[in-house]
């Protein structure tokens, strides 16, 4: 059974997506610990509720970002973590913890990476007049939000999308993959070719979306 860390600075809804798919049996895992960086962080007390370990480490107690890596690094070891999820860890991890889990840490990103990459992204979607925005799920390297892409998932946009309403619909779609991507990766079924992933047995999507739709169809 692979053994996660899951990373978190908000209200963890990524992170009760992971926990409902592991306990109705489709994820085989166990979350070994929730690490946040803001003591206040609600993904917290998700975790208390279904008896997982907890862990803050506040900037404060480690104002550089390499000891505060090295730090995040020794818990999530010493916890036995294979796999790191990063759900809503809004911190720029450094080389000193990228390279202790190489092609072990996935990010979830709410855009359509390359597209939109960095914060304010739902605004920024909108203000473009994209037609279609998503979110991404992928392995970490050193860049931002530049790894190798595990899955999308597409959703339109609408005229009168606000960032809110934006985000509440690719919020959704988050929760449908990033459960599934752990579960690609539990199964051994990743592989990181340079920039690309190979999924062995992938069920590929067929079909075109075109948005506003075409007349007549
Ligand atoms: C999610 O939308 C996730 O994609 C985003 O933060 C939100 C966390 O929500 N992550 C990033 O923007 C990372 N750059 P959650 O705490 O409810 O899971």
């Amino acid at each position: 059974m692979l053994t996660l860390g899951v990373l978190v600075s908000g209200s963890g809804t990524n992170l009760q997506s992971i926990i409902d798919s592991i306990e109705g049996g489709s994820l085989d895992a166990r979350i070994a610990v929730v690490l946040s960086d803001n003591p206040r962080a609600y993904a917290l007390e998700r975790a208390k509720k279904h008896g997982i370990k907890t862990c803050v480490i506040t900037k404060k107690e480690f104002p550089k970002r390499e000891d505060y890596d090295r730090k995040a690094v020794e818990v999530l070891k010493d916890c036995g973590v294979e796999l790191v999820v990063l759900a809503g860890f809004m911190r720029i991890l450094s080389p000193v913890f990228i390279r202790e889990f190489p092609w072990r840490i996935m990010n979830i990103h709410p855009s359509l990476l390359p597209a939109f990459p960095g914060l304010d992204v739902h605004r920024k979607v909108i203000e473009w007049g994209a037609r279609f925005s998503g979110c991404t799920v992928h392995f970490v390297d050193e860049g931002v939000d530049t790894g190798p892409i595990i899955i999308q998932a597409v959703v339109p946009v609408r005229d009168d999308d606000t960032p809110e309403t934006l985000r509440q619909r690719i919020l959704q779609e988050e929760h449908r993959i990033y459960p599934e991507a752990i579960r690609l990766f539990s199964e051994g079924r990743l592989t990181v070719e340079g920039r690309r992933v190979r999924i062995k047995d992938g069920r590929f999507c067929e079909g075109v979306l075109i948005n506003p739709t075409v007349r007549d169809e």
